[in-house]
């Protein structure tokens, strides 16, 4: 849930350090810090507070000299976001500065042995044994004692080290976190993510568990867990670093959302050829396929809600019955999976830690996997045994939309091959289908141009304090990410719910205190939704209503309306999301809340 960078070569390395930390930023944004190697010594500067407090600190990098150094910015796990708990953390006599992302889990027993030999801790952290025990296994080969300290370490962690006897010299260690690295000429850099490493270079290696490397401003050399130097494949960054700003926009959710018809379209449309969906990242044999018998999506957040609705597409058009379970529940539920499971892992990180564990669970006990992720080379992309990437670009804000828009339509292009693959569709329908997915990216837009009066509806609602979500069938797999959209960036309280399921009990809460934002997009369910509104308006509720576009019976129901444009009745829910990402994002702002920074959040969550 952390950033980490480094550097290594012939510019200052502060200004680039803490660059890399602004754009890693949204993994973590309580506390931040950077130690530099200054020719003699390591020079250190931490600020609790977000990366503009360091810059601040440090006269934007300014105030620190030196050409090597290592940088990280926070999501507290141990110890609360002080000054003190921020890395880098440095070893008892400064030999040592490390930053880490991830947790280590047996820290209280190395902690208590340290302490025992009198090593004195200064922060709450996990993070500050591994300073220690560098400094105590130092006997004067820098990478002998990386190794000899990454062995004593249980759990999580991804390291970047800087040795004050070693200037021009860093060692990065990967144990499940992201970590890649850079390579520039006359200098290179690691990172958690490549956002941090593309204004510089577009050519880098993914690390692999149990890998360690060592960077100079000359070589990179990786090693495997035994020391042993490995040749690593360097993969070329697509993107450029306009896709990582905010291009005029206020927030990068804003954005991200605005971007959503270029994103869908790049997830579908290198996969329609002359009227065929062809995946060329995923092309399993027909005997794989006829041993598959059963379906499982696993998730975390809104990459699970994207699975919910992939559910009712998947068994509308395949008749295979489908099962959805949140990842850090699969994980514990000793699974019935085997071989004939086909387990489809749906992430936009690709780092999310509880999903990566379901799908090593499940893969240990023989299901064949399918992931469907953003961020390319990342740990679920290499892991699993197929992989359909969305394309997305890089997502910024915490809260995701454009991640989300195309795994759902990664997940339909999915849906169709397999109905045809298993010959449940005939070829009317198949193209029908195919045409409703070409067509996602223009309905986006129109989703987007029908709704620009969701602000003012915006300053209207955003005084209340809970609002319900409801929808029926798609719908209501809707309504649940809609839910989440608003709850993580505006703290206004709000649930998602079964329109039927209401009267069993929930009803209770409905009074005029509440907003009952009510999905109306499966036109077969529109009279059952019209009975739902009905008894929360008799209740007091106020309704917003959210509608197929040219729908005018929802007027004689609904405060307000959303509008949702027509197309294909199994795909409604992706235009549905606009509106709702919409809604989100304006009630927030509103509210004044830190729309793409939100409390207690971080983009990729890769810690239990
Ligand atoms: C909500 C959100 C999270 C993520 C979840 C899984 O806006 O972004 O709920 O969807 O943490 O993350 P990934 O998709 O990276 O595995």
């Amino acid at each position: 849930m952390c950033g980490i960078v480094g550097y290594t070569g012939t510019l200052q390395a502060a200004p680039i350090l803490l660059d890399g930390l602004r754009r890693l930023e949204y993994r973590g944004y309580d506390s931040a810090g950077v130690a530099v190697h200054d020719g003699e010594r390591i020079e250190r500067v931490k600020a609790g507070g977000t990366v503009a407090g360091l810059a601040e600190k440090t006269a934007n990098g300014a105030a620190l000299h030196g050409v090597c150094g290592i940088a990280h910015t926070r999501w507290a796990t141990h110890g609360a976001p002080t000054d003190t708990n921020a890395h880098p953390h440095l070893s008892e006599h400064g030999l040592f500065a490390v930053v880490h992302n991830g947790i280590i889990e047996n820290y209280a027993l190395l902690r208590a042995e340290l302490q025992g030999e009198g090593y004195v801790f200064r922060s709450e952290t996990d993070t500050e044994v591994v300073a220690h025990l560098l400094e105590k296994y130092y006997d004067g080969d820098f990478k002998r004692t990386v190794m000899r300290t990454a062995a004593r370490l249980e759990g999580s962690y991804v390291l970047g080290v800087l040795c004050s006897e070693a200037p021009g010299r860093l060692f990065c260690v990967k144990e499940a976190g992201p970590l890649l690295l850079g390579l520039g000429v006359g200098e290179n850099y690691f990172a958690s993510d490549v956002t941090a490493l593309v204004s510089h270079t577009k050519n880098v290696i993914y690390m692999d568990d149990g890998e360690l490397a060592e960077l100079t401003p000359e070589k990179i050399t990786v090693f495997d867990r035994t020391g042993r130097e490995i040749t690593k494949t360097v993969s070329h960054v697509v993107w450029d670093i306009e896709a990582a700003e905010k291009g005029g926009y206020e927030h990068f959710m804003l954005k991200e959302i605005m971007e959503q018809p270029r994103a869908v379209k790049s997830t579908v449309d290198p996969r329609i050829r002359d009227g065929e969906i062809v995946f060329e990242d995923f092309d399993p044999s027909s005997e794989e396929l006829a041993g598959i018998n059963r379906l499982v999506i696993t998730a975390c957040g809104s990459a699970y809600h994207a699975g919910v609705v992939a559910k009712y597409v998947i068994e509308a058009l395949c008749r295979v019955s489908v099962e959805v379970q949140l990842a850090s529940e699969l994980r514990y539920s000793d699974p019935i999976i085997d071989g004939h499971t086909l387990l489809i892992v749906v992430s936009q990180s690709g780092e999310t830690a509880d999903t990566i564990a379901a799908m090593r669970e499940c893969m240990a006990r023989g299901a064949r996997s399918l992931a469907i992720v953003n961020v390319v080379g990342s740990t679920i992309a290499r892991l699993a045994d197929h992989v359909i990437y969305t394309h997305a670009g890089p997502e910024i804000a915490v809260a995701t939309t454009k991640g989300y828009t195309t795994q759902l339509a990664a997940l339909y292009l999915f849906a169709v091959w397999y109905a045809k693959r298993l010959g449940r569709i005939d070829s009317a329908r198949y193209n029908e289908l195919v045409e409703g997915i070409r067509a996602l990216p223009g309905m986006v837009q129109r989703a987007i141009d029908l709704n620009v009066h969701v602000r003012y509806l915006a300053e209207r609602w955003h005084g209340h304090k809970s609002l319900f979500f409801i929808g029926r069938n798609i719908d209501y797999a809707a309504a649940m990410e809609g839910s989440l959209k608003l709850k993580e960036i505006s703290y206004i309280h709000s649930e998602a719910y079964a329109a039927g399921e209401l009267k069993h009990g929930t009803i209770a809460l409905i009074d005029e205190q509440r907003l009952v934002v009510a999905l109306c997009c499966q036109e077969q369910l529109f009279e059952k939704m019209v009975s739902n509104i009905q008894e929360v308006k008799a209740r007091g509720a106020k309704v917003l209503g959210v509608s197929l576009e040219g729908d005018r019976r929802i007027f004689a129901e609904a405060d307000d309306v959303l509008f949702v444009p027509r197309g294909e009745r199994l795909f409604a829910a992706l235009p549905e999301l606009i509106p709702l990402q919409l809604f989100a994002y304006y009630i927030a702002r509103e509210n004044g809340c830190a729309i793409d920074k939100p409390r207690n959040l971080a983009k990729s969550v890769t810690v239990e």
